[in-house]
């Protein structure tokens, strides 16, 4: 280009009009070179080789910065634990005293820093939302990384497909050793109700994937469909649909869906169920109410070994979680009987299981997308009392991911066939932005003998069998070799 530009000048005579014009010619398309090589070749950001704050690395994930950048703008959950940077003008609290205006000589160490904590935040964030490229996609995966979980990537179906099933849960069916997963449909777009209502999607309805070993998931369809028409229907696509969980009762040979059911701004609160004598469904709608005429947001539905069924969900605003029966056909709420467990504690997103005669429960705090920290709770009897074990999340090496339940929130906790002390723990890594994106979080829980003896004084109830239960995290696992799920229950 230089080159093409002396000869031009070489050749011109100087001074003259047509020299004048030459170079100005020349300008321009020295310019527009320029712009379309930086077009053609934009200048990334440059993140450094991770030292991932999770523990070992997965070093693949920092391949497309703009799509971090928009997360980090739009997403409140790059805010989580984050500390604030000092702006200009603003005052400096330094040991605990407000002092002086920030000096101009610390601005550009302010700056450095806060540059520093973005960075580190980008690096969060590109582990939090692997790209498209690192997806877990069964169907074109090399034998040698064939059935790895990977927390928190994208994770594709047996078509190549996004598996799209949030709030989850996983009926297990021994006849056919057939894993069903129903989950919410939130694909497609993300928009906001006001300036500040939460972000959502219109209801899709709740998907349906099959699976044999946990890892290849066929969708068998949508087993209950948003409604388009109909501005009544619970269904309607403007409300809110979530957290479905299906049993199976063996008394009416029915698989019987329930879920949480709201309006745009969460004001309903109620339950609806929905009824299939089909696993895949699809399932037919029966209604909605409010349980023991209380508010209900998040909910699940626990069965134990002698065909009870339970109904948890939190109320009085998310302050307190209420449980009752289902009736013996699992379709209707038993009226009496309900206790509230973990009162005044603000748990949602109850997830139960049960390991050698006791029950436990892990929940989250209420946060509403953004990640918050789990508790583990342990009762004699489904009904209570529970008492608060504590923070089951482990592993890593970074306190603030630890402490968010791993930036993910539970959905639902399920017994492993075959496998004794070990669950597969289920949990969402939401993205508000857009929550068609948001991820799976499944790992293993773990039950062991505790460490500490259970008769302390903090310890509000004597538990001395209870099991100590740890949730690790790990950057990549599977489930162990030759595990089969056995035909029976
Ligand atoms: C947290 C709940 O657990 C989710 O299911 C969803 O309702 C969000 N809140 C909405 O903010």
């Amino acid at each position: 280009m230089n080159a093409m530009l002396y000869r031009l000048l070489k050749r011109c005579n100087v001074g003259s009009k047509c020299c004048f014009s030459t170079l100005l010619w020349s300008l321009a398309a020295w310019i527009l070179f320029l712009q379309v090589y930086k077009t053609l070749f934009p200048s990334s950001i440059q993140l450094p080789v991770p030292h991932t704050p999770w523990g070992k690395a997965s070093v693949d994930v920092y391949d497309e910065p703009e799509v971090y950048q928009r997360i980090h703008n739009s997403d409140r959950t790059a805010n989580v634990g984050k500390e604030q940077p000092v702006l200009k003008g603003q005052r400096a609290k330094t040991k605990g005293r407000s002092s002086l205006l920030v000096p101009l000589k610390n601005k550009v160490k302010d700056k450095a820093e806060e540059e520093a904590r973005e960075l580190a935040a980008l690096q969060k964030l590109a582990l939090l939302f692997p790209g498209r490229r690192f997806a877990v996609d069964p169907s074109k995966t090399s034998s040698d990384e064939h059935g790895y979980f990977y927390p928190g990537r994208e994770w594709r179906d047996t078509d190549g497909k996004t598996i799209q099933a949030h709030g989850g849960g996983i009926l297990y069916v021994a006849e056919t050793r057939t894993f069903y997963w129903y989950g919410e449909n939130k694909g497609g777009p993300t928009y906001h109700i006001g300036k500040h209502g939460t972000a959502r999607v219109d209801v899709l309805g709740i998907s349906c994937y099959s699976s044999k070993d946990l890892w290849t998931w066929k969708f068998e369809g949508i087993a209950l469909r948003g409604e388009r028409t109909d501005k009544t229907s619970d269904l309607y696509f403007t409300n809110v649909v979530e957290r479905p969980k299906v049993v199976y009762n063996e008394r009416t040979n029915n698989y019987v869906m329930w879920l949480h059911i709201d309006n745009g701004n969460y004001s309903k609160a109620a339950v609806g169920v929905a009824v299939s004598t089909q696993p895949e469904g699809p399932f037919d709608y029966m209604g909605s109410k409010r349980p023991h005429g209380c508010d209900s947001r998040d909910m699940t539905i626990f069965k134990d070994d002698n065909g009870d069924a339970y109904i948890i969900y939190s109320s009085v605003t998310n302050s307190e979680l209420h449980i009752g029966m289902l009736t013996e056909d699992y379709m209707e709420v038993v009226e009496r009987g309900m206790k509230k467990v973990l009162v005044k504690q603000h748990r949602e997103a109850p997830a139960l299981f049960k390991h050698r005669n006791f029950y436990y429960m892990v929940t989250s705090g209420c946060t509403g997308w953004n990640p918050n920290g789990a508790l583990v709770h342990v009762a004699e009897s489904v009904l209570g009392p529970w008492a608060t074990l504590g923070d089951p999340c482990t592993g890593g090496e970074d306190e603030e991911f630890r402490a968010h339940t791993f930036f993910s929130q539970g959905s639902f906790v399920l017994p492993l066939p075959g496998l004794t002390d070990t669950f597969l723990f289920m949990a969402d890594r939401w993205r508000p932005a857009d929550l068609a994106d948001s991820r799976y979080v499944w790992l293993l829980l773990k039950m062991d003998r505790p460490t500490v003896p259970r008769f302390d004084t903090e310890f509000p109830l004597n538990f001395p069998q209870c099991q100590d239960v740890s949730i690790p995290w790990v950057d990549k696992w599977k489930l162990p070799k030759g595990w089969n799920a056995p035909d029976r229950r």
